[in-house]
């Protein structure tokens, strides 16, 4: 069994008779531990499948199944918030209260933690995202980079299964984007939690174990970063630019300059232009 199995999804915002769907035939399947971002350009539906994964949208049309709960069965949407957690783009939407620990206290009592063990689970919860000793402060004093984190720890400490962050990295400055990227890339190494990344940078696509290509509602490609990524033409017709280290490589075969091979990451592209000397 998969972690998540859809098929057939299809959704329109804008009711039963409209023909405009924002997801038109999804079919998407994820091994529990698997990393996989979902790229494409605005407008192309990654929050909108994103969405269906933990109930915040409803299933229209196709069969959706969460760690085998049937999406559809609405006595299983309580579980499949708790399998399925969401950190979105803007930290600053995502607290309800001005003290930390509460907030995040707040999440567990709606799951009824029993009281006594809730401190403890803050804390577990802070500790892995590397917020431990924030908990009296307020979650407003914090950096894009720590809010962030804190809104994570809000996720994690109801220990979800599968984490999606949506655009979480897209308002931050590198420092903070580095924080978040090195906590998912843990998340998913040492925790082994599923994890579906939502963005716009190649850099960040680069470290998938699969890439799922959207464009119009649809899945257009699927595939490790190598090949999605190294597939200009495939890129081009979604209206994204390919990472940089692609389009040096490509500029400079058509020079007359051959690499050996197509370079993901600017350490990849120094290595093959080192190799020509
Ligand atoms: N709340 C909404 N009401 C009506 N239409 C919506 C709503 N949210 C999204 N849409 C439409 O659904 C389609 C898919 O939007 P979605 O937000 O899923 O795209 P996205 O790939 O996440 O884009 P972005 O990269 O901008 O976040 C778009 O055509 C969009 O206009
Ligand atoms: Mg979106």
């Amino acid at each position: 069994m998969d972690i998540i199995e859809a098929k057939n999804l299809f959704y329109t915002y804008e009711g039963e008779a409209s023909q405009r769907y924002s997801l038109e035939g999804i079919d998407f399947r994820m091994k529990a531990g698997e990393f996989v971002v979902l790229l494409g350009q605005n407008g192309s539906g990654k929050s909108t499948l994103a969405k269906h994964f933990n109930g915040l949208l409803p299933l229209q049309q196709g069969n959706l199944y969460i760690a085998g709960l049937d999406v559809r069965d609405p006595a299983n949407l309580w579980d499949i918030r708790r399998k399925c957690g969401m950190v979105f783009q803007n930290p600053d939407n995502q607290f309800i209260s001005s003290v930390i620990e509460e907030d995040i206290a707040f999440g567990l009592e709606n799951y009824d933690f029993p009281p006594e063990q809730i401190a403890a689970e803050v804390h577990k919860a802070l500790a892995l995202v590397g917020m431990a000793g924030f908990e009296k402060k307020s979650p407003h004093m914090l950096s894009g980079g720590q809010k962030q984190r804190v809104a994570l720890a809000g996720v994690l400490a109801i220990s979800p299964e599968i984490i999606i962050f949506d655009e979480s990295t897209a308002m931050l400055d590198i420092q903070g984007r580095q924080e978040i990227l090195q906590t998912i890339q843990q998340l998913h190494q040492a925790e082994h939690k599923s994890i579906i990344h939502i963005t716009h940078r190649m850099e960040e696509a680069v470290l998938a174990d699969r890439i799922d290509l959207m464009k119009a509602g649809r899945i257009v490609a699927s595939g490790p970063p190598r090949r999605i990524l190294a597939d200009l033409p495939l890129l081009t017709s979604a209206n994204l630019l390919p990472p940089l280290p692609v389009r040096l490589y490509e500029d400079l075969r058509n020079a007359g300059i051959h690499l050996a091979e197509c370079p993901l990451t600017i350490h990849e592209l120094t290595e093959q232009l080192c190799r020509l000397s």
